[in-house]
């Protein structure tokens, strides 16, 4: 019989130096949450492959890669990362690998091909020596999601070669999400793009929101992971503990996948307030909330 390829998925572990303040305020101990989760997870030895969709560390400092690779070094399956819009490009290539915890670009397993895509490509800057760098300053920390070309290229590229029947996209920023403070259009048209020129494209995989979900684009299914940092529902509107998502992948190319929270006294399931949902539907900033939280005292 068949057997389908086993993947778990952490996303958005935000991990913190110690003592250091989360960016933005409002966080969860990650430290904490992450020992919760693998938990949760048990001995998952038997799993194909361990995926994190970046976000890996807070503020991209060498420290929290030290960190999170330590940590992901203690699962049984390997380890696959790619970056998020909080990982700063060197940082994050100098400081998240370790034997069996990996940033390989693509990952062929049975008859399915799995790419690791970074959604931040396009941002990127070309130095003096042909290197791309992140741009200067926290612009990086603000991006919804860019392909850009190279990439774009590349993910067209690696379809056109793979010899797998099935290809499944990991990556951070979910293109087309609902959630209007995540939203780029122009990204969102990068994806219908590749999707309509690439039907071995059977589902992505991401983060980034901190709002877990399932919809779709261009009529692949997109699956949003839980976050470690802090976690949210939409419909209720209430806060959500931090979790995981489990996915099977089966031969014929079908893709099921759950999400896991680890409920818990720590982080209970609050309900939360109108300027919490102004800010994901976009009706303000960051700033604009950081403001109202001060005027509250909160
Ligand atoms: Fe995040």
């Amino acid at each position: 019989m068949a057997v389908p390829i086993r993947i778990a998925q952490l996303s958005d572990t935000h991990f913190l130096e110690e003592g250091a303040s989360p960016e933005g305020g409002g966080s969860y101990d990650t430290a904490e949450a992450y020992e919760s989760v693998l938990a949760h997870l048990g001995d998952h030895a038997d799993m194909d492959m361990v995926v994190v969709t970046g976000d890996v560390a807070d503020h991209g400092r060498p420290e929290q890669y030290r960190k999170a690779a330590a940590a992901f070094a203690r699962l049984q399956a390997p380890v696959n990362i790619c970056p998020g819009n909080h990982d700063f490009d060197h940082a994050f290539q100098a400081g998240v690998g370790r034997p069996g915890v990996a940033t390989s670009r693509v990952v062929e397993i049975d008859n399915w091909a799995f790419l690791f895509v970074d959604s931040n490509a396009g941002m990127m800057s070309v130095d003096d020596r042909g290197l791309h760098i992140d741009p200067p300053g926290q612009e990086r920390l603000h991006n919804n999601g860019n392909l850009g070309s190279r990439e774009a290229a590349w993910i067209a590229q690696m379809c056109e070669a793979t010899l797998a029947e099935h290809v499944f996209v990991w990556l951070h920023h979910p293109p087309d999400v609902p959630v209007p403070a995540s939203h780029s259009e122009a990204y969102a048209n990068e994806w219908r793009d590749l999707l309509a020129r690439y039907s071995i494209i059977r589902g992505l995989g991401g983060g980034h929101t901190h709002i877990p979900d399932e919809y779709e684009i261009a009529e692949r299914p997109v699956f949003v992971a839980p976050s470690l940092k802090h976690n949210f529902s939409l419909e209720p509107q209430t806060w959500l503990p931090p979790g995981y998502r489990t996915y099977e992948f089966s031969p014929d190319g079908l893709i099921t996948s759950a999400v896991h929270l680890v409920d818990d006294e720590r982080w209970p399931r609050k309900p939360f307030g109108r300027a919490l949902k102004s800010l994901f539907m976009g009706e303000i900033t960051y700033d604009q909330l950081a403001e109202i939280a001060a005027r509250r005292g909160l």
